[in-house]
């Protein structure tokens, strides 16, 4: 399987290592032209590529790891996804200015990926990572493996991403659909930056 990933930053280049680690491919895009990722595609190493976001937007499973303000222009110029996997590992955080961090974008209601969904045409969004700190995003922890919650309307999409999720190292746990389960894993949401682990010995129970 070669996944594609938009944004080539923390989220996308630990979740590129982790899917290589699984045994399959990555491409990947920033804003600018492929050739200004050849370092990182060489740190990658095998299997890893760099292409425009045409490119990389065609692959069946697709992560969106780019800021919150970007995602309209990307999805402007995506266009139809033609029902390809969506992977949302987007917060809905915005700089304003004069402020050092970020703040939460309000969305009359809408959970974060339910917007990146309307946006999204055609695509079948699951929402996951985005709850993670980049830091956390490490599949395979000692001792066990990393909670990974997700949360998606399509459950053909998520029976297809739980197999993948798990080969990253992660524990899977789906959360419904993008209106409940990604209410709780948004900014602000009770389980967003939340670092579970599943020890190994409660598996073998
Ligand atoms: N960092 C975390 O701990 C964390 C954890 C969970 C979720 N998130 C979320 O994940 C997203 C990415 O965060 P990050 O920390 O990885 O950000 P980051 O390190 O700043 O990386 C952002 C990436 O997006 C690329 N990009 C910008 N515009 C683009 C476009 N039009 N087309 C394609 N790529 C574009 C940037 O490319 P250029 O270099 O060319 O600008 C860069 O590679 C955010 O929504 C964030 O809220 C972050």
């Amino acid at each position: 399987m070669k996944a594609g990933i938009i944004g080539a930053g923390n989220v996308g280049q630990t979740l590129a290592r982790l899917i290589l680690a699984a045994g399959n491919e990555v491409v990947m895009c920033n804003s600018r032209e492929p050739e200004t990722l050849s370092s990182a595609i060489e740190t990658l190493g095998k299997g890893a590529s760099a292409a425009t976001l045409a490119e990389v937007s065609e692959q069946d499973i697709v992560i969106l790891a780019v800021w919150w303000d970007t995602v309209p222009k990307v999805m402007e110029q995506v266009g139809d996804w033609s029902s390809r996997i969506l992977i949302d590992a987007t917060n809905q955080l915005t700089f304003t200015s004069g402020s050092t961090r970020p703040i939460p974008v309000k969305l009359d209601g809408m959970t974060g990926s339910e917007y990146v969904s309307s946006l999204a045409k055609n695509a079948r969004v699951v929402k996951a990572f985005n709850s993670l700190f980049g830091q956390f995003m490490d599949g395979e922890v000692n001792g066990g493996n990393r909670v990974l919650f997700y949360a998606g309307d399509d459950n053909n999409a998520k029976k297809t991403l739980h197999p993948l999720f798990t080969a990253m190292g992660f524990y899977p746990v789906d959360l419904g659909g993008l209106k409940e389960g990604g209410k709780l894993m948004q900014v602000g949401g009770a389980l967003n930056g939340k670092h579970f682990i599943k020890r190994t010995e409660d598996m073998c129970l």
